[in-house]
């Protein structure tokens, strides 16, 4: 017997995460969303995953390209999260964006406080998601505080 959705959701709102924005380049299609379920995986060699619903524009990007970009927003960000989570804004997210492409191709979010440039090493289909676990080729931080998201309110760790 499996537990209900509504249960499921409340529970996991008792998790605090940080907020990504997930991009992928395909040729000129270029797309990105705002992505919490992200974490390491390995140290040697260095993997991350992300989780994607199916029905999402950028999970197809990812499938195509083999490649996406994970940029954590920091605590002045919660604008950009919102934009790139929002379906209102799906085709005009990087507007006024000045993006540089990471060695992948795939975007990085400007004024993140880090990002991870990845290829995608395995993907694993799990119920309405996807897992992408990318090898990452290249990253940086800046010492800037993160944007957390607990209970479906964004916060700040000061
Ligand atoms: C705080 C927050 C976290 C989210 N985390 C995820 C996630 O981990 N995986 C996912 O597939 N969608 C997540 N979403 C929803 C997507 O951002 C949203 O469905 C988006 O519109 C998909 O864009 P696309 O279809 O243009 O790619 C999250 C949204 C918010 C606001």
């Amino acid at each position: 017997m499996s537990i209900s959705a509504n249960i499921f959701r409340e529970v996991l709102s008792h998790w605090a995460s940080g907020v990504t924005v997930v991009t992928s380049r395909a040729g000129e299609r270029v797309q990105g969303m705002t992505v919490s379920a992200f974490c390491s995986v390995s140290l040697e060699p260095p993997l991350i995953l992300v989780c994607a619903a199916r029905d999402t524009i950028t999970h197809s990007l990812i499938q195509s390209s083999k490649a996406f970009c994970v940029s954590l927003l920091g605590e002045d960000q919660q604008e950009l999260s919102n934009r790139f989570a929002s379906k209102k804004h799906e085709h005009r997210r990087f507007a006024g964006l000045q993006c540089e492409d990471g060695r992948s191709g795939c975007p990085r979010i400007p004024g993140a406080i880090a990002w991870l440039d990845c290829r995608v090493s395995q993907e694993i289909e799990a119920g309405d998601h996807v897992v992408y676990i990318g090898d990452v080729i290249d990253a940086a931080a800046s010492s800037d505080a993160p944007l957390v998201y607990f209970k479906g309110s964004y916060r700040r760790l000061t």
